[in-house]
């Protein structure tokens, strides 16, 4: 592996604490990873005796199940905690949850909550390795490396590339992840929604530009990613109803005529089919909605890797 640099014992919050030359270490041990993935035989020792807790406050699919097929594809024992079923629901909160865990010697926590600065505190509480699974509006910077990931396999580089991110930015972690890293590898990232989904100043903060006009946004994009209408964080009547959101928003084949010939659709999941991506358009050539997906037990491996140590895989295979 080239630019292998020491990330043991590091956290992950968000991608501002992460430099391009980590971020490229990531995405070649993903490399790697992923290799190891086409195998029959998809498991290599290098984390025996490392234990590893999914701590989710909060429902996943894709992000809890992926870590865990990573971690278990590592050999590291992987415990499985979910606020619901647990003593959560008896009123324990997350010091003593975090405590209870520790004294059973856990040796890295990946966190999910839905309030935004928990993984600092599970951290705190346990003074080991935590890796942010999302929280809140704050940050999903997993996802945020496996979209990257995913983008610069296929087009080499993240340099100069026009991104376009369509829909509900307000609420989305992953934009803001995305934002951050996106920006770190040299790509122009335009968002684009409602103006009542639109975070103030997002062009300021995170330096994208910003436009509330479709067309604009993907014409000669190299990239589109739409972004989940986050139904269950919708209480402000901040949109008149999906149909009118779907007429303006949605990313239909005709829309996306206007982008790049080889452009890349990408969703980060779970999908509202019809709703922010029509299925002709989910399931086209373009899309490598399901790649991403499949990258993202890859990338999960590779931090898992990193942060717990693990063996070059040349002496590990
Ligand atoms: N993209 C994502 O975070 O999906 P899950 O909520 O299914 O983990």
């Amino acid at each position: 592996m080239k630019n292998t640099l020491n990330l043991t014992g590091r956290n992950l919050y968000d991608l501002d604490d992460y430099s391009v030359e980590e971020i490229e270490t990531i995405f070649e041990t993903a490399k790697v990873m992923k290799e190891i993935n086409k195998r029959d035989y998809k498991k290599i020792p290098t984390l025996r005796g490392k234990t590893v807790v999914t701590l989710f406050f909060e429902d996943s699919t894709r992000t809890r199940i992926s870590f865990e097929l990573a971690a278990k594809r590592l050999s590291a024992d992987v415990v499985s905690f979910t606020s619901a079923g647990s003593s959560v629901k008896k009123g324990e909160g997350i010091q003593d949850t975090v405590y209870t865990l520790n004294a059973m010697g856990v040796d890295l926590y990946i966190v999910r909550h839905s309030c935004p600065g928990v993984p600092k505190l599970v951290n705190k509480y346990s003074g080991k390795p935590v890796l942010n699974a999302g929280d809140g509006r704050h940050a999903h910077p997993t996802q945020a490396l496996l979209d990257m990931f995913s983008i610069w396999e296929k087009k080499g580089s993240l340099k100069g590339l026009k991104i376009a991110i369509v829909g509900d930015i307000l609420h989305s972690r992953v934009v803001r992840s995305n934002l951050i890293g996106m920006k770190k590898m040299g790509a122009n990232v335009v968002v684009c929604g409602p103006r009542t989904l639109m975070p103030p100043k997002i062009d300021e903060v995170y330096g994208a530009q910003c436009v509330y006009d479709l067309d604009t946004a993907i014409k000669d994009a190299d990239v589109v990613m739409a972004l989940r209408m986050q139904l269950e964080r919708q209480t402000e009547g901040l949109f008149p109803g999906l149909s009118e959101f779907t007429n303006r928003y949605g990313l239909s084949k005709k829309v996306i005529r206007s982008a790049k010939g080889d452009v890349l659709i990408m969703h980060p999941g779970p999908m509202n089919r019809g709703v922010e991506i029509l299925p002709e358009v989910a399931d086209s050539d373009h899309s490598i909605i399901i790649e991403q997906v499949t990258n993202g037990v890859a990338i999960r491996m590779a931090l898992l890797f990193l942060i717990l140590g693990g063996k070059p895989e040349r002496e590990v295979a």
